[in-house]
């Protein structure tokens, strides 16, 4: 079977540029025992992709290059050597930036049929729990506390928010521009979001937070997250998920590490990939509030896989409002 793929053609100096990947088309291998055939129906971009591009020590092994790139996706079995698994069935998984994927079961895991397939690529998949994680284990967010998470419309910040006022939490949100902060307050019922682009930003998110904030999740780092740092409340925590800001090589020193002492904070680092044990439950608990309309869900999809590579570098510029998908059929 002839399988589209894009591979790593070359590492960025800086910003991702198009001739960072490569389109190429080859047969898919036979299968050994254990495997499965996916027919990929959406690949999942995400911004932890452009750390795996470099050459540098991180929290996984970088991507090499030649190789297809790595990603998350759901699709259908078209064939299987693996007991448990058929063709026919549903499944979410590490397929690549690939049309077809051949790899052990055991990479995969099944979907019972109902919801939209992509909803376990985002709210419901690697990015919702990434936010139930970050939310539930390390803000604990509490009725009346202010939590504050930025990226807000983002596929993780998005969940992020809404979990947290179902919680009882006033939940502001930062995000890049006015129409991506209306989405936050109208589409995902946050209290107040602030334009990070707004000249007045400092001004009008010190005046989002009167009574200070208890919760911080951080997906940017650098400048907003000094400007989180400097409003903490006694007994604050934060929840260091991401630092966007900085993944093309940007400073993002912190100035107001400060704070960190006087307010006796909690500041914890997590990698969502480190706690697989909990993702069955994580993933049964977003599916149903999703399901019953409880935590609400943004897409942008661009179509067909030779569209990954803009998509991508789209992503990282904040062209998309929710979750980044690819649609490959
Ligand atoms: N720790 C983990 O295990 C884990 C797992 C998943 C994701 N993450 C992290 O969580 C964060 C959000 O991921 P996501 O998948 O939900 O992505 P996303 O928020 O859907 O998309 C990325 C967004 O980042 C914002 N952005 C880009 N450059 C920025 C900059 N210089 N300053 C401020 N905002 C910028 C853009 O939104 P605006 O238009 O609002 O600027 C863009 O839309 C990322 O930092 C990611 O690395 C961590």
């Amino acid at each position: 079977m002839q399988n589209q793929r894009v591979v790593l053609a070359s590492r960025p100096q800086g910003a991702v540029v198009p001739s960072n990947f490569r389109l190429e088309s080859a047969e898919t291998p036979a299968l050994n025992d254990g495997d499965i055939l996916v027919r990929n129906h959406y690949l999942s971009l995400d911004p932890y992709m452009r750390g795996r591009m470099e050459d540098a020590k991180s929290y996984a092994a970088p991507q090499a290059i030649g190789d297809p790139m790595i990603g998350g996706t759901v699709g259908e079995v078209l064939e299987s050597r693996a007991e448990g698994f058929a063709a026919g069935d549903l499944v979410v998984g590490g397929g690549g930036w690939q049309t077809h994927s051949v790899s052990p079961a055991l990479a995969w895991m099944k979907l019972k049929p109902g919801l939209p397939l992509s909803i376990f690529l985002g709210a419901a998949g690697m990015p919702g729990i990434t936010g139930w994680y970050g939310v539930n284990h390390i803000c604990k967010p509490q009725p009346g506390e202010t939590l504050v998470v930025n990226s807000a419309t983002g596929a993780v910040g998005s969940v992020v928010g809404q979990l947290a006022k179902l919680a009882g939490a006033r939940v502001v949100g930062v995000a890049g521009g006015a129409t991506k902060c209306a989405i936050v307050k109208d589409e995902f019922g946050f209290d107040e979001c602030v334009d990070y682009k707004d000249p007045d930003f400092k001004a009008k998110f010190k005046a989002a937070v009167p009574k200070g904030i208890d919760c911080v999740f951080e997906n940017v780092g650098g400048v907003l997250f000094d400007e989180s740092l400097k409003r903490m409340n006694a007994g604050g925590r934060i929840a260091v998920c991401g630092l966007i800001s900085g993944y093309n090589g940007e400073n993002i020193a912190i100035e107001q590490v400060r704070s960190i002492l006087v307010n006796k904070l909690l500041v914890q680092g997590f990698i969502v990939s480190d706690h697989m044990k909990l993702w069955p439950q994580a993933i049964k608990e977003l599916a149903g509030l999703v399901a019953t309309g409880k935590i609400k869900y943004r897409e942008t999809v661009a179509e067909g896989i030779a569209a990954a590579p803009e998509a991508f570098i789209g992503l990282l510029k904040g062209a998309n409002v929710g979750k980044q998908l690819v649609k490959l059929i």
